[in-house]
């Protein structure tokens, strides 16, 4: 055997006791370079040994069953309902989802501004709820398998500037991610936040799970929304308060300081008083003979600050403690005696979420309003104020579309109209008041059978709810719902579509399968020549021809054709 090959096994033997490479796999290498017809083919077979072991996730994919037809949408007339032409029309698709968003690559490739998903990751175990949505268990495999090829067309549809979230359980959370890091691309992740799902719960051997997560994904970077400050808290006036705003008093100007510094732990002399951190004087001379912890009583500002601050205003005295003012739009500039003034605003902040009005336990009494059985006809609705905040915090184009692809109850389609609603003002519209939002959603719901839903939760929960908050009554004209009584129907248009299917290769009637979809696909009515349905399909199929040629230009081209 040659030098080189010799010299390319033993690289491959320290490439094991690296650990970089399996022995199995050096094993056969060896082998090769043995076996190899020369040193050039020997090299090249020992690259192959060169790949370090790879990191990441792996998964059994399950591929989507292969149909012979085509899908499309066929518009339900009978569920379907416009109220008002000025508002915007929303859609609800009836079907599998997987389906829905083929479909909706037509209309919407790159059109999406946030999308918003609560997949289904409820159960491990084989069961009715399994079999309906992925016609097996819902393992992790299941679970990963049905997302992968959904994830993929949903990033497609996402606008430049969109954000996708996606609700997950501490279980599945961390293979989520890793999914979404391979789909999304893991530079694209934005957060992880919890949510809190309920307050309290039974008690447990073990820990009380009272969250989820929302996991948030951008193709590009994306600049977030502010939050109003709370302002409630700020209830005290004085001579500043034009400038400043309200304040508060709830800071005192002393602390048990991190790290101990006598430079500010000195006696603070206002009139004829005299203060020290912490309130003791004889603590204070303690200290100052050395007898002080790693963290012990200082002030907060040195005295050059806290004379600046006395002659501004920013001191309150309480007993004997000292007080700073928290103003609503000012504070003191950091390491310098000047005035800073604040934006009455704040960050988001991954604990955004964990307040009670996010939990499942709210969502519940919302969607009892709405349906006297609720809790048996739908569990774990979300509540709408969490989609509302997730798409303000975002997105603020007033046009912007929202889908939710795995759309349940309809929780995302209410928030994405009550956003609509709480921007308008009332009065008149000259006068400064600001119109309803325009945002769209569209919302895709697979008909999936259950014991209180005979007919599908598309039929029996996500159009009626859309239809009763919309229009203000059910689908057979009755108003016996609670959320009437003391809610304005939003209005607006609901296009519902279900997931109809074609073969691709039979004519009916004489039709092709392409005659067939033309009278259906998207309410069109059949196209009467070939220029009217390429000029649609232009229209509505993005990247694909630009320029539809003018009428002359047509005419030669079929002629020579
Ligand atoms: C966890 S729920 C969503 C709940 C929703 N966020 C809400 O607040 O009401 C998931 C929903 O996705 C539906 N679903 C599951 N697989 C689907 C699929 N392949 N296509 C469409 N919908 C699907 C289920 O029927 C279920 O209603």
């Amino acid at each position: 055997m040659s030098n080189i090959k010799d010299e390319l096994c033993a690289e491959l033997d320290r490439r094991v006791s690296d650990k970089i490479l399996e022995p199995t796999n050096a094993e056969l290498l060896k082998k090769l370079i043995v076996n190899a017809d020369s040193d050039n083919e020997a090299m090249m077979i020992a690259e192959l040994g060169t790949t370090y072991k790879r990191t990441g996730l792996h998964f059994d994919k399950r591929l989507e069953r292969m149909t012979d037809d085509i899908r499309y949408f066929r518009k339900n007339n009978e569920l379907s309902f416009h109220t008002d032409d000025k508002k915007p029309t929303h859609k609800l698709i009836i079907g599998d989802n997987y389906e829905a968003l083929q479909n909706l690559l037509i209309q919407y490739k790159g059109k999406i501004d946030v999308i918003y998903i609560d997949p289904p990751y409820g159960k491990d175990s084989m069961g009715e709820f399994a079999q309906t949505n992925y016609q097996n268990a819902i393992t992790r495999d299941n679970l990963l398998s049905m997302l992968y090829p959904r994830l993929m067309l949903a990033k497609m549809l996402l606008s430049e500037s969109g954000v996708f979230f996606c609700s997950i359980d501490d279980k599945n959370q961390a293979y989520v991610k890793c999914l979404f890091d391979e789909v999304m691309g893991e530079n694209n992740f934005l957060f992880c936040a919890p949510r809190i799902t309920k307050k309290g719960g039974k008690t447990t051997p073990t820990i009380q799970k009272n969250s989820d997560y929302i996991i948030a994904y951008s193709i590009n970077p994306v600049v977030f929304s502010k939050l109003d400050k709370e302002l409630s808290s700020y209830t005290l006036e004085d001579e500043y308060v034009k400038e400043r705003g309200k304040y508060k008093v709830s800071q005192t100007l002393d602390y048990g300081g991190l790290s101990y510094s006598k430079s500010l732990d000195y006696p603070l002399v206002i009139g004829s008083k005299t203060y020290y951190p912490g309130g003791s004087k004889k603590d204070w001379e303690d200290r100052q003979n050395g007898n002080h912890g790693k963290s012990d009583w200082i002030w907060r500002w040195k005295e050059s600050a806290v004379k600046w601050g006395l002659e501004n205003g920013f001191i309150v005295l309480k007993g004997d403690r000292v007080y700073t003012k928290t103003y609503a739009n000012c504070r003191k500039k950091s390491g310098v005696n000047e005035l800073e003034y604040i934006e009455a605003e704040k960050s988001y902040t991954t604990l955004s979420y964990i307040e009670n009005d996010y939990s499942n336990d709210n969502a519940k009494k919302e969607l009892d309003k709405i349906f006297a059985d609720a809790d048996t006809l739908f569990k774990n609705p979300k509540p709408t104020v969490l989609i509302k905040e997730l798409i303000k915090m975002v997105c603020d184009k007033q046009d912007a579309i929202i889908l939710d692809f795995f759309g349940g109850s309809g929780t995302t389609a209410h928030a994405v109209l009550d956003l609509n609603r709480s921007e308008a003002k009332d009065g008149d519209l000259l006068d400064g008041a600001k119109p309803e939002g325009n945002r769209t959603f569209i919302l895709c719901q697979m008909n999936e059978i259950t014991d209180t839903t005979p007919n599908g939760i598309a039929y029996d929960v996500t159009s009626k709810r859309l239809k009763r908050i919309m229009t203000g009554s059910c689908y057979d004209g009755s108003k016996d719902f609670e959320w009437i009584k003391k809610n304005k129907p939003y209005g607006g248009n609901l296009d519902i579509y279900e997931i109809d299917s074609v073969a691709n290769f039979e004519f009916s009637d004489g039709k092709t399968p392409f005659d067939v979809i033309d009278e259906t696909l998207y309410g069109c009515e059949k196209f009467k020549t070939l220029q009217e349905k390429i000029e649609w399909v232009c229209g509505n199929f993005s990247n694909t021809q630009k320029i539809v040629e003018n009428e002359a230009d047509w005419q030669k081209r079929i002629s020579e054709a």
